[in-house]
């Protein structure tokens, strides 16, 4: 059996909680394989809202495995929130959910780190969620962490101390920030508990069992390609790989068992933070579709930058990944206007040019558009792609063409519910 994979083509929060809820009663298990808490994927269905930081998308999912696998950096006390919403709707996991020993702890004192290094970063800071990634990821490369497995050791308080005595050696260096240390530890060993009453595996070994045993699975990537460590817009990136490369070392799989890779983009596009976002739209157009669109983060609320879609940067995105089929989220956002852009190439250097600049940080990329025009008229009532209006199914057939990838999915609107799949589309 092969492992399909779900990922963000853009900045992030292209939907994938949304998609991979959806799509979950095809697999028998679905396995987050990078990210952290700086994730928020949210679902809603049966007119409620959940946002899963930690935890695969499947969850809901009667009998569904859920996997957070060796790439993931988990929280205990934000691990704990997020199983108690669970506990509080009813949602049966503690047969359903499986933690690889091998992923990484994120420490009261990485939070910290991360607080203070974006302190001392000033204007220049990436706009980190302040979840404590890239101090934890540091610690993974650099041989320093503390993984899952490892609260089963009995020296664990040692080793916690000396790494906690470490982080406090680095803060010194940097700016103090307002972080009441003893009060999270607290909350943070408390949590440690409930994770150690998890089925904690070897992921590695439990997924090629699962895979012997004829099991479907489904890979949640977090973030978007646009945040990988290696090609996004560095450094204002998060510290994973987010893209298919990231399902092999992040859940122990070869290449060779991946299978399709379903790309999702908004019909437009975001980003939250700091960074270079060449589409974006500073003015009133970008600000309908923030408001349109509710684009406010699910983790920490912040506003969205909003702008239109970019093609070059998804056709970066598609080549690096393999994406073999595309989603296409929130195309209801468009509803009611009455042009839409898309950038077809870019201009700089005095160039016209279809491939994304070493540094997108540091150049001038003009954007060259084309313009649609709108359909101005609720999606709710299509089913099929038959029952979109002609403007709806002529941006998608422009973004399709270009892009060179079969659209199978649009979403049109928050809900389970609201999503068309095209004939011969999710050939899973
Ligand atoms: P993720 O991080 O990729 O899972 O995405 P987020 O959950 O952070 O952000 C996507 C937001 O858009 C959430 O509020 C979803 O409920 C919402 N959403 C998802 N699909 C659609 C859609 O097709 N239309 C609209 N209007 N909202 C959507
Ligand atoms: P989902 O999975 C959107 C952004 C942050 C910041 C940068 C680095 O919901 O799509 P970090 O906390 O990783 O050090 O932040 O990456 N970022 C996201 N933006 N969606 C996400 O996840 C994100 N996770 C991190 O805003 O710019
Ligand atoms: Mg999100």
């Amino acid at each position: 059996m092969t492992i399909d994979v779900i990922l963000g083509l853009q900045w992030g929060d292209e939907g994938k909680g949304k998609i991979v809820d959806f799509l979950a009663t095809e697999y028998d298990m679905v396995a987050r394989f990078q990210g952290g808490p700086n994730a928020g994927h949210t679902l809603k269905f049966d007119g409620k809202k959940f946002v899963l930081h930690t935890v695969p998308s499947g969850i809901f999912r009667k009998n569904l495995l859920n996997l957070i696998g060796n790439g993931v950096v988990i929280d205990p006390i934000t691990l704990r929130r997020e199983l108690e919403n669970l506990d509080s709707v009813g949602v049966e996991y503690s047969s359903r959910l499986l933690v690889a020993k091998k992923a990484h702890l994120i420490l009261p004192t990485h939070c910290l780190l991360d607080a203070a290094s974006e302190a001392a970063k000033g204007v220049e800071k990436i706009g980190s969620t302040l979840k404590g990634i890239g101090p934890t990821y540091m610690d993974k490369t650099g041989r320093n962490g503390l993984r899952v497995g490892d609260i089963l050791l009995k020296d664990f308080t040692e080793r916690y101390n000396s790494l906690k005595n470490k982080h406090l050696g680095l803060l010194q260096a940097l700016p103090s920030v307002e972080f009441d240390l003893a009060a999270v530890e607290k909350r943070w060993f408390d949590a440690l508990e409930i994770l150690r009453s998890l089925h904690l595996v070897d992921g590695e070994y439990f997924i090629h069992q699962k895979l012997a045993e004829g099991k479907k699975i489904l890979a949640e990537g977090a973030q978007g390609s646009m945040l990988d460590i290696d090609f996004g817009t560095y450094p204002f990136v998060t510290s994973s790989n987010t893209v298919t490369a990231g399902v092999c070392s992040g859940l122990g799989v070869a290449p060779q068992r991946i299978g399709q890779v379903i790309g999702i983009t908004k019909a437009y596009c975001t980003r939250v933070g700091g960074g270079p976002f060449p589409t974006e739209l500073l003015d009133e157009t970008g600000d309908f579709l923030r408001a349109e669109g509710a684009e406010f983060g699910s983790t920490t609320g912040r506003p969205r930058r909003c702008g239109w879609i970019d093609l070059p940067q998804l056709k970066y995105t598609i080549m690096l990944n393999g994406v073999t089929q595309l989603a296409i989220t929130k195309i209801d956002v468009l509803n009611k206007f009455a042009e839409i852009k898309a950038a077809m190439h870019y201009r700089y250097d005095g160039q016209v040019s279809d491939q994304l600049p070493y540094d997108l940080c540091g150049g001038a990329v003009e954007p060259v558009y084309a313009s649609f025009g709108g359909w101005q008229q609720s999606l709710e009532d299509a089913k099929d792609f038959d029952d979109m209006p002609a403007a709806a199914t002529t941006y998608l057939a422009a973004l399709e063409n270009y892009l060179g990838v079969p659209v199978t999915i649009v979403s049109t609107g928050p809900e389970r519910s609201s999503l068309i799949l095209k004939e011969a589309g999710v050939a899973v």
